[in-house]
């Protein structure tokens, strides 16, 4: 599995119609897209998905923010994938985030960022899993 990322593509950029250019970002940098659907979040399940996050003080505006609207979700194949994910997504904070990264080109706010790319092989796995059944991995 270190060879896939977990990806989401995020209220804010869906809602202003990004999914597309942001999927063909993905699959130009050579991903390839072995699990996607679009969903949208329940309050719970955000709050259940940023866990690690809960004690933050942005947590709630995170939580609320994620199941605002419909996401598209999806696990992402290339070696290297989850350093070279992050590159191609760029930093969190969109004003810091280098040119050309779909954060730079996307994201309004380091809340409304766009894009979640996973932080690490295990996240990934977990992330992957909380998304997609094993029959709906490829
Ligand atoms: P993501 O990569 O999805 O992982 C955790 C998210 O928390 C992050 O992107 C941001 O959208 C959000 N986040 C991180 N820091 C802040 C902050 N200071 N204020 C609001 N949201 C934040």
């Amino acid at each position: 599995m270190s060879n896939r990322t977990f990806t989401m593509i995020k209220p804010d950029a869906t809602k202003k119609g990004h999914t597309g250019a942001i999927l063909g970002m993905i699959n130009a940098a050579g991903f390839k897209i072995v699990a996607m659907k679009m969903t949208k979040l329940s309050k719970e399940k955000a709050g259940e998905f940023y866990a690690v996050h809960a004690a933050r003080p942005f947590y709630g505006e995170l939580v609320e923010f994620m199941s605002s609207g419909p996401i598209t979700a999806a696990i992402l194949e290339k070696d290297n994938a989850v350093e070279d994910f992050r590159k191609l997504i760029g930093a969190t904070n969109p004003a810091e985030a280098a040119d050309g990264t779909i954060r730079k080109l996307y994201a309004a706010s380091i809340g409304e960022n766009a894009v979640h790319g996973s932080d690490s092989n295990e996240n990934a796995a977990i992330e992957g899993d909380f998304f997609f059944s094993k029959l709906e991995q490829f």
